[in-house]
């Protein structure tokens, strides 16, 4: 399905992240991933770079020095990494606000704005940013997550219109809370608000990983190049 395809994704040393970049190399692509860290992924058509994406001269310095020299193109990006690191806004330490902007928002425009300009063709490309259903229910003590992640929807909107002459479509796929270390991360508080806001979706569940996978393959398809500046909600949130 991807065959052929060179496809970055960031946040891949675990989580979500993780199982898209796995997901792209069954289906025979090559994938990029990027996070501080090293890779966790062993394949031929796997290449990991560390890159700090709150900051943004290492972001232009990862392109710099590696991505743009080992590829010509990329086909497709998905914006998957990001930071929870929350507080009732009264007493959010400004370093929390800090890496959440820096990382959740700055990082996205830069790694799509860099990734871009290596898809310039006639092929058609794709941005896919990982939202949160945090936009839409805007929960109690997530402030500068939730904005961060209504701000890559609203990115996303903009890069559709400024992009669209390059046949670059950008979407957003807003998921539902899903057990990786994220997830773990909240208060014993936080749990209970969350399996709370679950049970009241329409679809009252956590995500999938397929469910996810899904929705990926339907943004990146060759055939949804009409389908640009929009947001899928998991589970039934509207
Ligand atoms: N889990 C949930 O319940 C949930 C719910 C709604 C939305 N989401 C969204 O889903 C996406 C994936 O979340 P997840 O649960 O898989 O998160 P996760 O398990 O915490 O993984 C986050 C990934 O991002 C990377 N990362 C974090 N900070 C980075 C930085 N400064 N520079 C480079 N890489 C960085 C991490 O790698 P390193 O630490 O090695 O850098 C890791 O690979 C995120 O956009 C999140 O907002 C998650």
């Amino acid at each position: 399905m991807y065959n052929n395809k060179n496809i970055i994704v960031t946040g891949a040393s675990r989580g979500v992240g993780f199982e898209i970049a796995r997901h792209f190399i069954r289906h025979g692509a090559n994938v990029v991933g990027l996070s501080r860290g090293s890779g966790n992924i062993r394949d031929n058509n796997y290449k990991h770079y560390s890159v700090d994406l709150g900051d943004p001269d290492s972001i232009v310095s990862c392109f710099k020095n590696h991505i743009n020299k080992d590829f010509k193109r990329i086909d497709i990006l998905i914006n998957n990494a990001a930071v929870m690191t929350s507080q009732f806004s009264m007493i959010m330490p400004i370093k929390n606000v800090v890496d959440m902007l820096n990382v959740n928002l700055l990082g996205v425009f830069m790694v799509s704005r860099e990734t871009a300009k290596l898809m310039r063709g006639k092929e058609p490309s794709r941005i896919i940013n990982i939202g949160s259903m945090a936009s839409c229910i805007e929960p109690i003590g997530d402030s500068i997550y939730a904005a961060t992640k209504s701000g890559i929807t609203t990115l996303a909107n903009v890069m559709a219109k400024e992009f669209s002459t390059l046949n670059i479509t950008c979407n957003t796929l807003a998921i539902t809370a899903i057990e990786t270390d994220m997830l773990k991360s909240h208060s014993a508080n936080a749990q209970v608000k969350i399996k709370e806001i679950i049970n009241n979706l329409p679809i009252p569940r956590i995500s999938k990983i397929d469910d996810i996978l899904n929705v990926i393959d339907f943004f990146s398809s060759d055939r949804s190049s009409y389908i640009t500046a929009q947001t899928i909600y998991l589970g039934g949130i509207n």
